[in-house]
């Protein structure tokens, strides 16, 4: 995972192994919003409301804005899976809140009974080669 700095924002980037992508079809029936339907600051595209939040050419990889939508604080990495302190014991790694103990699985979607109300942000983005991705802008236009 690497984080960027857009428009005072943190943003993630993840690159997904195949364990992980395979994840998000076991907590499908855990988070909140499995299609992300309801977005939190800005509109989510189209390309990414579906369970891996990620453009088709790109499926592995995640663009989330790495802000809790609960009160802001900034959730932490916990890609180890299995039982560990603050999360639930099937565990398949994802990030947890360290604020209220929000806890978001792979696709940055938030689970079922947290504070946060909504999965994080993606924001537009687009590949403008297979190593390089401009954030903020989509074929659609610009956030
Ligand atoms: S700010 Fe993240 S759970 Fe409250």
């Amino acid at each position: 995972m690497k984080v960027f700095e857009w428009r005072g924002k943190p943003v993630w980037i993840l690159k997904r192994t195949p364990e992980m992508m395979a994840s998000l079809a076991l907590t499908e029936n855990q988070v909140a919003d499995p299609q992300s339907l309801h977005p939190f600051t800005m509109d989510i595209p189209d390309y990414c409301k579906n369970q891996t939040r990620s453009r088709v050419e790109h499926k592995e990889i995640l663009v989330t804005v790495g802000i809790c939508s609960h009160l802001g604080c900034s959730p932490s990495p916990k890609f180890q899976s299995g039982a560990q302190p603050s999360l639930p014991d099937d565990w398949h790694g994802g990030f947890l809140c360290p604020c209220h103990g929000s806890t978001f699985d792979l696709a940055a979607r938030v689970f079922k009974n947290k504070p946060a109300p909504t999965n994080l942000d993606v924001p537009r983005h687009m590949y403008l080669s297979d190593t390089k991705i401009l954030i903020g802008k989509d074929e659609k236009g610009e956030a």
